[in-house]
């Protein structure tokens, strides 16, 4: 009698705790804890409290996505993103926030020689790196004014066109450089070098990608001492997240009001909103009722990374020290690989070098480029879009619902900052369109965008 007056009792409270108009049930599932996954947490704890519960699905054992560290003979190497630009006020204020170091350039990196090596010999020798980039540098600051003057974008042409930039991904790298009267040698030569260092592709990328590409260039470039993922790391670990490590989502199917999500653990989540921080181009997340986005391929970035010695003779040269420390490449069908560079010397003959190619590079052939081999690590990547002119970009919102998308942001330029300024963005999205339908109680935007998450401890 007294168990069931209790039972009674307890469901009462439970059903009125989940009625309760200042009880909000909007739960978050956001699938990726890269820099986009976790910025997009971030981002809605420091704009509101009406979210309720957030889970972050990440398929594989640790956080961070194509922000990952790489350990050769004992030392600790950035394997995917490594390098940040000075403007890039996302990741330095999550730097900064989470009291992480910022690790400048060395004196090696400022003064970095560059080789343009054509299969046979050295076209270009060193690099003086000023870039004519500054207007797209400065059209894209404004993406971190003031929310007050900033609207909230639905999707990307949009967010492009009101920062000027959308033109850029109307015509290719090479049709902006011939239009700004750039000989084809100095775009044969040195922009394809370092469009295919930082995207692992040619000049008939957008101007965008291409001026983002160029801006990665110049110098003051730093990364996070210690490995980038830590940003991903410490903003999920301060955003009260709820951390779902080693479980892959399959299927997303949409019930009503919410989302049910199936984990090939064989777990199944529900929630109001669901965010895709990940590229879908080459996963089989199985959607009800089924979305529909531009086809996009992903161009696959081979890394590997060596500690030994490159055999100078294979560059035609005599000795060691008269190879480059960052070795670019021309288009051409024959060459291996897109770029070698020194990541450190340890000694005149022992240092680790980081390569990038287009295929897996075969033992027989380090075993060319190298004379001395001691260890070999591959990573193989599939690292950014594909660009095209007229870039196509998929949509923000997916279904006209909750299930939204940060990586349609990618067709402008892949990089951590841009993640981080699409998923600011997406957080406001996501506020905004929650607000208007009135799914949750009273609580909406804060009106100020004071760090109130400071309060949370660090787990
Ligand atoms: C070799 C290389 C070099 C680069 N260099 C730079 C650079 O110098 N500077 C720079 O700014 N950017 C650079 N980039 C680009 C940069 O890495 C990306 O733009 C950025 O990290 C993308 O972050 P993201 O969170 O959007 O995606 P990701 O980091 O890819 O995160 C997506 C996460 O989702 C997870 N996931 C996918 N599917 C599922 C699923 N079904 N269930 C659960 N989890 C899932 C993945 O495992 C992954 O962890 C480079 C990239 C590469 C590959
Ligand atoms: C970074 O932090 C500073 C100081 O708190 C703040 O004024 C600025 O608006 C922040 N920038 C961004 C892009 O959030
Ligand atoms: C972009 O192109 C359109 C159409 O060609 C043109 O009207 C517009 O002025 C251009 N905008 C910028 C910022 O160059
Ligand atoms: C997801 O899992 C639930 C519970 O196991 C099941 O009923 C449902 O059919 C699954 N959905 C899909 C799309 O597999
Ligand atoms: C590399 O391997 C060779 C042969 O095993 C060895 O003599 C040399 O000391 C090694 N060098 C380094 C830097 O480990």
């Amino acid at each position: 009698m007294l168990t069931t007056t209790l039972l009674t009792l307890t469901i009462t409270l439970t059903l009125l705790s989940l009625t309760s108009p200042s009880q909000s049930t909007t739960d978050v599932c956001i699938i990726g804890s890269g820099i986009a996954g976790s910025s997009v947490a971030h981002f809605l704890r420091q704009y509101s409290s009406a979210v309720n519960q957030i889970r972050i699905f990440e398929r594989h054992p640790v956080v961070g996505g194509r922000m990952a560290t790489v350990t050769i003979a004992g030392e600790t190497f950035e394997a995917g993103a490594s390098i940040l630009h000075p403007k890039n006020y996302h990741a330095l204020n999550f730097t900064n926030m989470l009291g992480l170091k910022v690790k400048g350039p060395s004196a090696s990196d400022s003064s970095m020689s560059l080789g343009i090596w054509d299969g046979e010999k050295f076209l270009f020798k060193t690099i003086d790196s000023d870039s004519k980039n500054q207007v797209t540098v400065d059209n894209f600051l404004r993406y971190y004014e003031s929310k007050e003057s900033r609207p909230v974008f639905s999707n990307v042409e949009d967010m492009l066109k009101w920062a000027d930039l959308y033109n850029l991904t109307t015509r290719t790298l090479e049709e902006e450089l011939v239009g700004l009267n750039f000989s084809p040698l100095l775009i044969q030569e040195l922009i394809t070098v370092i469009t295919r260092i930082n995207y692992g592709q040619s000049v008939h990328i957008s101007g965008l990608a291409g001026a983002v590409s160029l801006a990665g260039s110049g110098g003051s470039l730093w990364s996070v001492e210690g490995g980038n993922w830590q940003m991903a790391s410490g903003l999920i670990k301060r955003s009260d997240v709820t951390l779902h490590l080693q479980e892959e989502i399959s299927s997303i199917t949409n019930v009503g009001d919410f989302y049910e999500l199936n984990s090939t653990n064989g777990n199944s989540y529900t929630c109001q909103i669901t965010v895709i921080a990940t590229p879908l181009d080459e996963l089989a997340i199985q959607f009800t009722p089924e979305i529909y986005i531009p086809e996009r391929k992903l161009q696959h970035t081979y890394t590997t990374f060596v500690r030994g010695v490159l055999n100078p003779a294979y560059f035609g040269l005599n000795s060691v020290s008269d190879i480059p420390e960052l070795v670019g490449t021309i288009e051409s069908p024959d060459l291996p690989f897109t770029c070698i560079s020194v990541l450190k010397e340890h000694s005149a003959n022992d240092f680790t070098y980081k390569l990038f190619s287009r295929q897996s590079l075969t033992d027989a052939l380090l075993d060319q480029i190298f004379s001395i081999r001691n260890e070999t690590l591959r990573i193989n990547w599939g690292a950014y879009p594909h660009y095209h002119a007229p870039e196509e970009f998929a949509p923000f919102i997916l279904d006209d619902l909750h299930l939204y998308y940060v990586n349609a942001f990618e067709n402008a330029a892949s990089t951590m900052e841009t993640s981080a300024v699409s998923a600011e963005n997406m957080a406001r999205l996501i506020l905004s369109r929650l607000a208007g339908q009135q799914p949750v109680g009273a609580h909406g935007l804060k009106s100020s965008t004071s760090d109130s998450n400071l309060q949370h401890p660090e787990l």
